[in-house]
């Protein structure tokens, strides 16, 4: 069935991926690629699908009412696959508005756009918003997040991203909206913008930079390769039910000191370096203001209702991770060139 699906923020990290498998999987479907090209986006994430005949990328920001107002009305699209965020918490605590702006303001926008060119009918349409397991907070110890669990964000993108995912029910509550939400853990994998843990260890450990450990290490997050977060998206989008909520995660939980251990140990071997000569480079730092604890994500009801697990193991996908950053070199310089090299600077060498 012929389709035209907006996907916004799909030269970042994990709309590339997004792209990737829709353009690929469905050639029936239009796929129209909305980015602002900020200093997360990158064409050349999605280099290889940009002669695709099913394939139209749109350079534009969200926060611009004119310019999205008139993108829905000459597009008229069937569907939107909403990804485009800020997404990184160290840059939520420096500049907390440009969160309120993109994510909030910004989903706003879409929504209203979106509205507007279904004039009232929503047959066959669909609003998907992709959102993060840090809506719902801290855990302590033990317990997992569900999709009933309280929400309760403690960082400015956590706040910003738990308004945003208000906002859509709002719109589906209000006007009939069809929609699904996904709440996400942390994703790794190819073409993540080093200013997130892994990629930013594998690129200080190749260049013998020290690794920033913030507070004690003691801090767990849950962690997904990006391609299954991709293929849960594909089946939510096509499977899920109208106003449904799926959370989306690895039942994988690390401790960062485990995890960088792990890491290090991989790129020692990939590296041909002495065992052990990685983990030397750990540094403790400063702790992040306000620092989550803890993120665990039960994903039964997307596993028992669409039948959605993880293809890989963590150690499996770390190591495929790992060869794809030492593989491609050129794209760590050019993201690490320029204004990566002031933001570095000012996060971690003052
Ligand atoms: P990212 O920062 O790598 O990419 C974000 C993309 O959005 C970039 O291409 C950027 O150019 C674009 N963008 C930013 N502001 C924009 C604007 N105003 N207008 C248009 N485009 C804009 O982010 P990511 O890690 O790929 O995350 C994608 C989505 O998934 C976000 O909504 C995030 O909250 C959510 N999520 C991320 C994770 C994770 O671990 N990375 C986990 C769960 C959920
Ligand atoms: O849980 C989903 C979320 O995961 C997504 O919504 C966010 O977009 C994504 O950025 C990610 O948030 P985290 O804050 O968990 O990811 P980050 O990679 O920034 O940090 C992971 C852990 O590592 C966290 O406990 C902080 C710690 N850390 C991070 C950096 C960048 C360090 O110890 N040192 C560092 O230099």
């Amino acid at each position: 069935m012929s389709k035209k699906i907006l996907i916004t923020g799909g030269a970042g990290f994990i709309g590339a991926h997004v792209v990737r498998l829709f353009v690929n999987k469905y050639p029936a479907y239009q796929i129209y690629n909305l980015d602002a090209l900020t200093y997360a986006g990158n064409l050349e994430n999605i280099a290889d699908v940009e002669d695709a005949t099913n394939y139209t990328f749109v350079k534009g920001d969200i926060k611009d009412i004119t310019f999205i107002n008139d993108l829905f009305q000459k597009e008229q699209f069937d569907a939107v696959i909403h990804l485009a965020a800020e997404s990184h918490v160290d840059r939520s605590i420096t500049n907390p508005n440009a969160f309120i702006e993109t994510n909030v303001l910004g989903t706003a926008n879409l929504l209203n756009a979106f509205r507007d060119t279904c004039k009232g009918n929503f047959e066959d349409k669909l609003f998907y918003h992709v959102s993060t397991d840090e809506v719902y907070g801290s855990l302590g110890k033990t317990g997992l997040f569900t999709e009933t669990t309280s929400y309760d964000p403690q960082s400015p993108y956590a706040a910003s991203k738990a308004a945003s995912d208000h906002m859509v029910r709002a719109f589906g509550n209000t006007y009939g909206m069809p929609f699904v939400i996904s709440n996400c853990s942390n994703n790794y994998g190819a073409n993540q913008f080093p200013e997130k843990l892994i990629p930013l260890f594998i690129h200080n450990i190749k260049n013998n930079k020290s690794l920033p450990v913030y507070g004690d290490g003691q801090y767990t997050r849950d962690w997904l390769f990006v391609e299954d977060h991709a293929k849960a998206i594909d089946l939510i989008f096509h499977k899920g039910k109208n106003t449904e909520t799926y959370n989306i995660g690895g039942f994988n939980e690390w401790t960062n000191l485990d995890l960088i251990h792990l890491l290090c140990a991989q790129m020692d071997e990939k590296l041909d370096r002495e065992k052990g000569a990685s983990v030397k480079l750990i540094t403790y730092v400063k702790d992040r203001a306000g620092h989550d604890r803890r993120y665990a994500i039960d994903a039964t009801k997307l596993n028992k209702e669409l039948g959605w697990k993880p293809s890989v193991t963590f150690e499996q996908g770390l190591a495929k991770t790992v060869d794809w950053y030492l593989e491609n070199e050129s794209w760590l310089n050019n993201v690490t060139s320029g204004a990566y090299q002031a933001y570095y600077k000012k996060m971690y060498e003052v």
